[in-house]
């Protein structure tokens, strides 16, 4: 019997309970970071020492997490589900948990390319990136991140993937960041959708949703369970 397709859109919350801070919650990176002097590319031109600043500070922060409970539960979800992921997140918390199929919206933040070819694109041993570290073919490195105002390359795969979902899960996301909100826009009628947040997310526009105001933590392994025992 071939299986279930369950589509899950992730935000920074998952990661939250890892210690890896959201954006917009009290507290989170834009309240500490002016967006527009981090991660824009004219941040890039005006201040490239910064910007590399930043992401290494991220990055280092990013080897001393664990994935969370959250993250686990998703991977217990492909026992009986063929499971796909849209991250927004630049870590790489989903894959280390063990997901199979994990695709990255606004980068990987252990990677980065070419300034010159964008398809120029290289692990990073260890966290820090130096300004004079250069790709093959001579060019400054940059890191492998979606910045504000750059196209979004992956969102037709994702707006494609979403399109295929029975059920469709959000978790931790404060649905501000388009074009990634709008892929709720490509989910079939019809098809369930469930937010696990445990703060106010904007939603009053899409149909079918149940919410689940708890932290990934914990309403994702419950919801899991719960999806595992429908599909028995
Ligand atoms: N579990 C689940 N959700 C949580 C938790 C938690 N433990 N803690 C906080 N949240 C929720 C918040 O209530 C909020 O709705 O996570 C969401 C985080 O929202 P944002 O900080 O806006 O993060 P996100 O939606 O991922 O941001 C999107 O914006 O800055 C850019 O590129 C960046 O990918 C990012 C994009």
């Amino acid at each position: 019997m071939t299986k279930k397709k369950i589509v899950v859109l992730t935000g920074a919350g998952i990661s939250a309970e890892s210690g890896i801070s959201t954006f917009r919650d009290s507290g989170g990176l834009w309240e500490k970071y002016d967006i527009s002097e981090v991660a824009t590319p004219g941040a890039w031109e005006r201040n490239m020492d910064l910007v590399i600043d930043f992401y290494n500070s991220r990055r280092k922060q990013l080897h001393e997490v664990k994935p969370n409970a959250g993250h686990y539960a998703l991977v217990k979800l492909e026992e009986k589900y063929d499971v796909d992921i849209i991250t927004q997140n630049v870590d790489d918390l989903h894959e280390r948990a063990g997901s199979s199929k994990v695709l990255h919206l606004h980068g990987e933040l252990k990677k980065v390319r070419s300034s010159v070819d964008e398809n120029l694109v290289y692990e990073l041993k260890g966290w820090e990136m130096k300004k004079g570290d250069t790709c093959e073919r001579g060019s400054q490195l940059r890191p492998h991140i979606v910045w504000f105002g750059e196209p979004v390359p992956m969102i037709p795969r994702a707006a494609e993937i979403t399109s295929t979902a029975d059920i469709y899960i959000i978790i931790g996301t404060s649905l501000n960041v388009y074009p990634a909100a709008g892929l709720v826009n490509y989910v079939k009628p019809g098809v369930p959708i469930y937010i696990i947040d445990p703060g106010e997310v904007y939603a009053t526009h899409i149909p079918n949703v149940k919410f689940i105001k708890e932290k990934a933590g914990h309403g994702t392994p419950k919801l899991v369970e719960e999806l595992l025992s429908k599909a028995g």
